[in-house]
C-alpha cells in the first residue's frame, strides 16, 4: 500500500529512527509499502521516516530508461551504520523525496562499507560505490535525523530542479 511522503517542515524528518528489533510480517509489510511508495514517486530510495516510520529501514533501487546507466537492483535494510568512508570524495547533485522540486550539491565519500540486516534479520556487509554508495549514505542520514541540506556547502542552499 502507497504512504504519503512527508516533506519539510516536518519534524520527523529530523528525529533519528529507532533500531528494527521484530523482523517477521510486520517488517516485510513496511518494505513493501516503501517499495511502493518509492516506485509510485519515481524516487531511487526511500527512508522509514519519510512514511512516518521511526524506524531504521531504507529501501532502494533504480531501473536506468538507457543501458549506458547501472541499474541498483532493489536493495531492503534495516539499521544500517556506515563502517568505512573513503578518503576520497565526490561532489555530486542530490534531490529528496521530501523536498520536492528542490536539488543541491553534496559533497560525500566516493565509497563506503555498510553493515545491516536484511528483511529476514540475517546480516549482511556491502562494498558500495557509484550511485549505490551515494543512496545508502542519502538514506543512512534519514535515519539519523540528516538531510542533504544539511550536507550542503555552508552558505549554499537547495535550488529548484532545472528541467
Ligand atoms: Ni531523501
Amino acid at each position: 500500500m502507497k504512504r504519503p511522503i512527508l516533506t519539510e517542515p516536518d519534524p520527523r524528518l529530523h528525529q533519528p529512527a529507532d533500531p528494527v528489533e521484530e523482523f517477521g510480517a510486520e517488517l516485510k509489510q513496511l518494505v513493501a509499502d516503501m517499495r511502493e511508495t518509492m516506485h509510485a514517486a519515481r524516487g531511487i530510495g526511500l527512508a522509514g521516516p519519510q512514511v512516518g516510520e521511526m524506524k531504521q529501514v531504507l529501501v532502494l533501487e533504480y531501473e536506468p530508461e538507457s543501458a549506458q546507466e547501472a541499474a541498483l537492483p532493489f536493495l531492503a535494510l534495516a539499521n544500517p551504520r556506515i563502517t568505512w568512508t573513503s578518503p576520497e570524495t565526490i561532489t555530486l547533485t542530490e534531490g529528496c523525496l521530501s523536498l520536492p522540486g528542490l536539488e543541491g550539491k553534496v559533497t560525500r565519500p566516493r565509497r563506503v562499507r555498510v553493515k545491516g540486516q536484511l528483511p529476514d534479520g540475517s546480516r549482511t556487509i556491502i562494498k558500495a560505490s557509484g550511485l549505490l554508495a551515494r543512496v545508502l549514505q542519502h538514506e543512512i542520514d534519514h535515519l539519523n535525523g540528516i538531510l542533504y541540506p544539511d550536507r550542503m556547502d555552508p552558505g549554499t542552499q537547495p535550488l529548484p530542479i532545472q528541467t
